[in-house]
């Protein structure tokens, strides 16, 4: 970790409405390392998925640009593969031949039978192995969201970006899942934006956690960084010292501050620099106003 992967800014977003346009976000800067996994919360509506659909290609921002590897994205590219919350998945095709059908759209020289050794390592590592030639309709909600993951992953994109992959899921099958992509990433180094409105899940997966505001005209209140060491497991999460101040924090900026915030801004709020605060235990959370959010 370490080199700036992605620079987002001072993006905005405006449509048209009934009073003449509503801005969703504007001004809105955050940048990210190569190998860092970052998640943003915050209220439905107040713009997520619009950031991670510019992030995509898939929009293009009103004002701002985005920056990937030194370059403003101008389109949707393979570098960068999106995880849906529905699946979205080629109804036709087998769990094999969907991933198989992403890796051929990557590698057009490469033959068959290597297209197909590739897909069929990355179906063994989402657990799929023994259903590769079920259709997505023999399969369960966690089992799809597996073949969306394998053909993310499949691809090798630089980076993955993730709107609320596991909120359809039961419990048990998004804990397996939270488990299989953090070592998926942590493994291959993967860097990561992922929205989610379920706090514990940030804790666990997220170096960084982006505070946003209720929209509209919503803002970054805050980065938290993640004060749980590196290694943590998701069924010890509880037991780690710092993980209640991490969790209070974030509930209670969901519940009270993400609808207070913008009336009262903290002296020296700058958007480009939003504060970075490290819930701990051992005291207050370190409020930094100066510090950059990413140096
Ligand atoms: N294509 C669109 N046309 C008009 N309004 C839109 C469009 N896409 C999103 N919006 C509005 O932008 C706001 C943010 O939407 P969204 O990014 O989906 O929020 P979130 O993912 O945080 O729930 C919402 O008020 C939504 O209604
Ligand atoms: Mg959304």
């Amino acid at each position: 970790m370490g080199e700036r992967y992605l620079s987002i800014e001072g993006i905005a977003r405006r449509f048209p409405s009934a009073k003449g346009e509503t801005t969703v976000f504007e001004d809105l800067w955050f940048s990210m390392n190569k190998g860092e996994f970052a998640c943003i919360i915050g209220h439905s509506g107040c713009g997520k998925t619009t950031v991670l659909n510019i992030l995509s290609g898939l929009e293009a921002p009103d004002d701002g640009a985005v920056i990937v590897d030194g370059r403003a994205i101008e389109g949707p590219s393979l570098d960068r593969a999106v995880i849906f919350q529905s699946h979205a998945l080629l109804p036709w095709k087998s769990v094999l031949g969907n991933v198989a059908y992403a890796v051929a759209s990557r590698h057009r020289d490469w033959p068959r039978d290597r297209v197909r050794a590739h897909a069929e390592r990355f179906v063994e590592l989402v657990g799929l192995k023994g259903s590769e030639h079920k259709k997505p309709a023999e399969l369960s909600g966690g089992m799809k969201q597996r073949v969306g993951i394998a053909r993310a992953l499949s691809i090798e994109p630089k980076m993955l970006l993730m709107d609320e992959p596991f909120s359809a899921l039961d419990a048990l099958t998004r804990g397996t899942l939270q488990d299989e992509v953090r070592r998926i990433c942590l493994e291959s180094g993967q860097t990561v934006f992922m929205i989610t409105h379920d706090v514990d899940e940030a804790i666990y997966l997220a170096d960084r956690i982006v505070l946003m505001t209720n929209g509209p005209q919503a803002c970054i209140a805050e980065i938290v960084e993640n004060p749980l060491p590196r290694e943590r497991r998701r069924l010890d999460l509880h037991k780690q010292t710092d993980f209640y101040a991490v969790r209070n924090h974030l509930i209670d900026f969901l519940v009270e501050r993400s609808r207070t915030f913008k009336n009262s801004l903290p002296a020296g709020y700058d958007r480009r620099r939003p504060s970075v605060v490290r819930p701990s235990l051992a005291g207050e959370p370190v409020l930094s106003a100066t510090r950059r959010s990413v140096v």
